[in-house]
């Protein structure tokens, strides 16, 4: 298949992605936090309750995985690449080194290209088909600096070249972290809208070809602490609003992180975007991780009786975010 036919695979009607890429230490965190201990065992069981709920690809066109799950068979003894497979679910990796801080305001840059190629074409014989690669941001009075912003696109830029050189298909993650701190919407708009405009004129300068990636941005938020809460529209014309500036209309799709957001704000947030009237040029879904997962792998609590429940739970959610994707 074509490069641009999977980016338009991965965010065709009803559907989106599931971010189930988190590393050893962010799933041990999320396990830690249920009272869950995160041996590889119980990391591998984890994904293996999702890819295994029945339906699930009514709403999930793709899976972002982690390296561990994606290289070792998970407890039923399939390898997590050839099941998705069987349920026409498309198999992508996490392939960033995760991000070292550098300087006093401690804001980060994203590691991971040595060796890149080459571990691309491994995943590639493992059967992704798709990468992401994430690039964190601070918000703050003189924050992202300009530092951080050029760093993190020219990395963003380099890495989806690579990848689409390989034949894959690359998501573009730039993340503010928009829900810390104490700043209003307007700031949020403000930081978001520099850094995306940044990191298409280095992807365009490196020569990336927009219609084949996605962009995975967060969505226009206030602070977690800010006194100005805005509501539901203010965020999805502001999010809108951001992206209609900063991205080409080439892009097929935009695939939005839900970044510490409740499941039910991520998806009203998501449903209300979609039932703007404004006409916009690419398809707007999700690439939600903890908004997908939060409440299922609660319901599990490591516990093999919950199985069941948890899947249900699972479901569920997934149908309310792709119902949400239609604007419904
Ligand atoms: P969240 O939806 O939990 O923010 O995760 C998405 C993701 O992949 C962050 O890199």
């Amino acid at each position: 298949m074509k490069l641009s036919d999977i980016a338009k695979s991965l965010v065709v009607s009803r559907k989106g992605i599931l971010a189930a890429d988190e590393s050893v230490g962010t799933m041990t965190k999320r396990l830690d936090a249920i009272g869950i201990p995160s041996t590889s065992e119980n990391r591998s069981l984890w994904r293996e309750i999702m890819a295994t709920t029945f339906g699930i690809e009514s709403y999930i066109s793709g899976v972002i995985l982690f390296d561990e799950i994606l290289r070792n068979p998970l407890p039923n003894g399939k390898m997590i690449g050839k099941l998705l497979q069987e349920k026409n679910i498309l198999p992508g990796i996490k392939v960033d080194k995760g991000t070292v801080k550098f300087n006093s305001e401690e804001e980060t840059f994203t590691l991971g290209l040595d060796g890149l190629t080459e571990r691309l074409e491994e995943y590639k014989k493992m059967g992704s088909v798709f990468t992401k690669w994430r690039a964190v941001y601070k918000i703050g009075e003189n924050l992202s600096s300009t530092a951080a912003i050029t760093a993190n696109s020219i990395g963003l830029a380099e890495y989806a070249l690579l990848v689409q050189k390989a034949g894959l298909v690359p998501i573009v993650e730039p993340e503010i972290l928009v829900l810390k701190g104490n700043h209003d919407i307007n700031k949020s708009k403000e930081v978001t809208e520099k850094v995306l405009k940044d990191v298409f004129y280095w992807l365009k300068e490196f020569g990336v070809k927009l219609d084949s990636m996605l962009l995975k941005p967060n969505m226009v938020l206030a602070g977690k602490d800010s006194l100005n809460q805005p509501k539901a529209e203010e965020i999805a014309r502001m999010t809108v609003e951001v992206l209609q500036v900063a991205v080409p209309p080439e892009v097929p799709g935009i695939v939005f992180l839900s970044g510490g957001l409740t499941p039910d704000q991520a998806t009203e947030y998501l449903k209300t975007m979609n039932q703007s009237n404004e006409k916009v040029p690419w398809q707007l879904s999700y690439s939600f991780g903890r908004a997908l997962q939060q409440e299922a792998l609660r319901v599990w609590g490591g516990k093999s009786e919950n199985v069941k429940a948890a899947q249900d739970a699972f479901l569920v959610r997934a149908k309310k975010v792709s119902e949400a994707r239609n604007g419904k």
